[in-house]
């Protein structure tokens, strides 16, 4: 059984989506005694309401806050949308981010990437991302930052990351995680 748990939250639900596909590189390149598990179904999480928090919590946010609470690392790739980050990551970090001064992201060593068609790589949502887990206390890794511009021609048709500069950088970032999230390494017996 893994030692170390990061799981990854993609801003898009895409079924093309390059965000979602570099969260699959970053699972790749994780070393082999870490476990890296996609989160999935954020799109069918209500829209986060008081109303729904305490005793009418729905399971699907309770599973969610258990599993994040329960990683040592999250990382977020999202698309870029109007300068900002998506609406449906905001959604599930907004479910992440009660109960207030107790929540799962209190402390939680963050990274940030994204990926765009584009020539700015999500910059802007990567800034925004960086102010929203700046209020929920966690941990954002500062360096490297890992910013996929013209997505297109750095994934082939199967969705694998082929751009070799973007896959040393994003190896970069992984290593750097490691470390930032707690890791111990373990001797390896010959
Ligand atoms: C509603 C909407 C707004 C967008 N706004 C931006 C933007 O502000 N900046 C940008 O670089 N790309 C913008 N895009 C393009 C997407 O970020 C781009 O298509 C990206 O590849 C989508 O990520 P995905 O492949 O992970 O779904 C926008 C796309 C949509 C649908």
């Amino acid at each position: 059984m893994a030692s170390h748990l990061i799981v990854g939250i993609s801003g898009s639900i895409s079924s093309g989506s390059y965000n979602t596909k570099l969260l699959r590189a970053f699972g790749e390149l994780v070393p082999s005694d870490v476990e890296f598990r996609l989160l999935e179904g954020l799109d069918t999480l209500p829209f986060y309401s008081p109303d729904l928090d305490g005793e009418n919590l729905p399971e699907q946010a309770r599973q969610l806050r258990e599993t994040v609470r329960a990683a040592d690392g999250l990382v977020v790739a999202s698309p870029e949308y109007n300068y900002s980050y998506t609406a449906l990551a905001k959604n599930a970090i907004d479910w992440l981010s009660r109960p207030y001064g107790s929540h799962p992201l209190v402390g939680k060593a963050v990274a940030v990437i994204g990926a765009s068609q584009g020539l700015l790589g999500t910059v802007r949502a990567q800034l925004h991302l960086r102010d929203v887990f700046h209020a929920t206390q966690s941990d954002v890794l500062a360096r490297p930052e890992v910013f996929v511009t013209q997505a297109a021609s750095k994934f082939n048709a199967e969705g694998h990351l082929v751009d070799a500069p973007t896959r040393e950088l994003l190896a970069s970032l992984v290593d750097a995680f490691m470390d930032h999230s707690g890791r111990q390494e373990t001797a390896q017996v010959a």
